[in-house]
């Protein structure tokens, strides 16, 4: 299995750790800044949420890794007036032909709600490390943008993740936003981790957030962490818990909730735990964090922020945690990755249970 492979973003979950009473003692850093309770959501009618001008012109334009080994994408945008071209047309910066895509739209209803018309299209077989043009809204109100496809994968090619957790759309989200995009490290890709964005204004939104999380946690735990050593994977982000936290490497495999083995032990062969969900939810930040601090908790701080995950090479990667409260180029955490399964050390890699 190479880096890539320990470093994959399919490898990322949503895994919170279980904190249990007898792992309470003296762990690293708790971070003492606290932020104000309640960030509420910027207005429908603020700056961001300008739509297009144009009829039917194609709003909330993104996309979405399309294929596992960066050749494709997925574009996905919203007309408002009526369904209009799901057709996108792309071409590599070099080149004048123009290809063309088709793709599918659908629409949803959610109480008295009605979404406009939700278009996918999904672009295969693109050159790797190559910039391409595309344009949708064919037939009425074209818009044209451009994305840039990731270098053919391999141990020792060079890649920068950004990392956004559970982002909303508060005021909070946008100082978030703007943050990473000031950060001159800032990422090629980001990986959006958690909830991307709620339905504030409806029934049934979950406020139960950290009482509800803490036990699904638990069980991706138990479901996911023996492989996460035995294929010595490096890193676990995830989102949900409105704070950061980064873990020590510690693995609790010998624990099954009946026999009471609920220490974590310090095992190189696990991964590193961090959570940042911290975009800049409607909640605010978790705050009434177990005291004193975990032994397998390195560092945690209830702030908004995001984080790059810069891999080097084979045995290297560079994390680092940047608070929105921080100047841009601040480092508020920061930890070096040494792949385990390339095993840079030379240290022997033994599971402990
Ligand atoms: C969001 O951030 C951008 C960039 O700082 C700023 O221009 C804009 O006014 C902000 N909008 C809101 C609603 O906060
Ligand atoms: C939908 O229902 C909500 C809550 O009942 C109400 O506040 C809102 O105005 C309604 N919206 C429309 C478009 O009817
Ligand atoms: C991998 O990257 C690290 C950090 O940049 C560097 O120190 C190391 O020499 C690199 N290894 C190789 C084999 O290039």
């Amino acid at each position: 299995m190479a880096l890539l492979k320990a470093f994959d973003p399919c490898a990322i979950c949503l895994l919170c750790l279980v904190l249990s009473a007898s792992e309470l003692c003296n762990g690293g850093i708790t971070g003492n800044f606290l932020r104000k309770e309640y960030s509420p959501d910027m207005p429908l009618d603020s700056d961001v949420f300008q739509v297009p001008p144009g009829y039917n012109a194609p709003q909330q334009v993104h996309i979405t890794q399309g294929d596992t080994d960066g050749r494709g994408v997925i574009i996905s945008w919203i007309t408002p007036d009526e369904p209009g071209s799901d057709t996108v047309l792309y071409w590599s910066e070099n080149s004048k032909h123009k290809n063309r895509a088709e793709g599918i739209f659908v629409r949803y209803k959610f109480f008295n709600y009605t979404s406009g018309y939700i278009h996918h299209c999904t672009i295969k077989n693109l050159e790797y490390n190559t910039k391409y043009m595309y344009e949708i809204g064919i037939g009425y109100t074209i818009r044209r943008f451009w994305f840039k496809t990731p270098p053919r994968t391999g141990p020792d090619v060079p890649y920068t993740f950004g990392l956004i957790g559970d982002l909303g759309q508060t005021h909070d989200s946008n100082v978030t936003l703007t943050h990473y995009e000031s950060n001159p490290k800032n990422g090629k890709t980001v990986l959006f981790l958690g909830d991307l964005s709620y339905s504030n204004d409806y029934p049934f939104h979950d406020n139960t957030r950290n009482s509800h999380h803490f036990m699904e946690g638990e069980t991706m735990r138990v479901v996911f962490e023996s492989w996460f050593v035995k294929y010595k994977v490096d890193v676990v982000f995830s989102g949900h818990v409105h704070a950061y936290e980064r873990s020590k490497r510690i693995s609790n495999i010998a624990y099954n909730i009946v026999n009471g083995m609920c220490t974590p032990v310090d095992d190189q062969s696990a991964p590193v735990y961090i959570t940042i969900g911290d975009g800049g939810n409607h909640d605010g930040p978790a705050i009434g964090m177990v005291e004193p601090q975990p032994s397998f908790s390195a560092y945690r701080e209830a702030s908004f922020g995001h984080g790059i995950f810069d891999i080097k090479n084979r045995t290297h990667a560079y994390f680092s945690w940047h608070r929105n409260q921080d100047g841009y180029a601040v480092e508020a955490d920061s930890f070096w990755f040494h792949n385990s399964y390339w095993n840079p050390l030379g240290k022997s890699f033994v599971a402990q249970n």
